[in-house]
């Protein structure tokens, strides 16, 4: 079977990675692609905010099944067009992407179904905010409603500061397009975990836990990025606790879904906030996160087509998926002054060395080839992604590696996975 995969960074490198690894699979296309995923597979440049063009290429390639990696083809309804043209395509359509795609949405359709998330108000003028925002204590989080690539979160310490915060969404200025709707939202403490699920809109199979580390600076400090970096273990999430997790978050999830008419197929990510009063949903993604997927499919031993298929068919509960005990970390190499301004097109060395470092892959985020060169492309490059029998090995591999790779400005943080090691004894 050919697979096509879509999308550009190191989340679709993983997956093709890990999809040329199936029996069941001859060819891996990608589209657009990048400089290490033209290493495996045969990659065609399209651009991604491009609807006609990705169902162009999917109609000339004609492949068995397609992987849908970003959020913003699912919002354009890349999966609705694909089946309609009577293809087999992984991620759910574009009304069950809304889980994603509308943070409104999202919080609504919660409350609808009372899993647990955080107080909100949604907003849909500036004078409407200042009256809904006496209800809210400081530190008080505002967000925008459609997909900002991680913008559009911002934390206030105060009302006033809320309140022009507010403004600047509504008025385009914050993130050049304004906004319709801003969501109030509770300030929710505790410890993220990421808790993504396979469902093929009935059921539903949960892959291993990971903990994303979205600011630039070593402790958690500094502007949000994409994710810096990502661990995994089976000790993250106590049986009971992941179980609960299932039952009260996942699985309601999925059903709602299903009876309001928009079943969703494919992956659900839960972003939750392990609070004092249980887990709270912060927010959903509708598709695989990015590093998660990197070090998540690391731990994986089972056949990933052979899962995402059953998604796609309807037959997840006959699919057992199998997992590496252990655990698995990814360090993000990104461009000196990213998440701010950038420069790109630097060339990267030491990648042999590095893969020759027992357990490790190196996945390309933000990479372009020159002739045999490699090239930065991208604020986020690498992900330096190690598995091994414990945590600690993990991550000193995963560094052993990293410590081999060399590009002009080269950033990475050395705390990864920093709380898990302070629990250690
Ligand atoms: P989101 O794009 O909704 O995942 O938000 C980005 C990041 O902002 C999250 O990963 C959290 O670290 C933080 N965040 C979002 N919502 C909240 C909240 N209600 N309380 C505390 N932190 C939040
Ligand atoms: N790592 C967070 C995300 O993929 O949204």
């Amino acid at each position: 079977m050919k697979v096509l995969i879509l999308g550009s960074g190191g989340r679709e490198h993983a997956l093709a990675w890990a999809v040329k690894q199936s029996e069941r699979v001859t060819e891996v296309v990608c589209a657009p692609g990048n400089g290490g995923m033209a290493q495996i597979a045969r990659c065609i440049p399209v651009d991604l905010k491009d609807l006609d063009a990705l169902i162009g290429v999917a109609l000339a390639e004609q492949p068995g099944l397609t992987i849908v990696g970003p959020e913003l083809p699912l919002s354009l309804g890349i999966v609705n067009a694909l089946r309609e043209h009577g293809l087999r395509v992984f991620g759910p359509t574009r009304e069950a992407a809304m889980l994603e795609t509308s943070k409104a949405f999202a919080k609504r359709f919660l409350q609808r179904h009372q899993i647990p998330t955080g107080a909100y108000a949604v907003c849909t003028t500036a004078a409407e905010f200042e009256k809904e925002i006496e209800n809210f204590h400081a530190p008080i989080v505002v967000k925008a409603d459609g997909l900002a690539a991680g913008k559009g979160v911002l934390i206030c310490p105060s009302r006033a500061t809320a309140i022009e915060a507010a403004q600047g969404l509504f008025n385009g200025r914050l993130l050049g397009t304004a906004e319709q709707q801003v969501i109030i939202e509770e300030f929710l403490e505790g410890e993220e975990i990421s808790f993504l699920c396979l469902t093929d809109g009935t059921h539903v199979a949960p892959l291993v836990p990971a903990q994303d580390h979205k600011r630039i600076g070593e402790r958690d400090t500094g502007p949000n990025t994409g994710g810096m970096g990502v661990y995994s273990t089976d000790d993250m999430l106590e049986p009971a606790m992941k179980e609960w997790i299932l039952h009260h978050i996942a699985l309601p999830t999925v059903r709602g879904m299903a009876e309001e008419d928009t079943p969703f197929a494919g992956v659900l990510y839960c972003g939750l906030m392990m609070t004092a009063r249980g887990p709270q949903v912060l927010e959903f993604n509708a598709r695989f996160g990015d590093p998660e997927t990197q070090a998540i499919l690391m731990r994986l031993e089972s056949d990933l087509v052979e899962a995402l298929e059953a998604c796609v068919d309807g037959r997840l509960s006959e699919t057992e998926l199998r997992w590496s005990p252990g655990a698995s970390a990814c360090v993000i190499a990104s461009s000196g002054g990213y998440p701010g301004d950038y420069r790109t097109g630097y060339p990267i060395t030491g990648l042999d060395d590095a893969g020759r470092v027992p357990g490790v892959q190196v996945f390309h985020s933000g990479t372009s080839r020159a002739g045999n060169q490699l090239l930065t492309a991208g604020g986020r490059v690498l992900g330096v992604t190690a598995a091994a029998p414990s945590l600690e090995e993990a991550l000193s591999r995963a560094y052993e590696a990293m410590a081999e790779i060399h590009f002009d400005g080269i950033y990475y943080r050395r705390d990864i996975a920093h709380r898990a090691r302070k629990k250690q004894p």
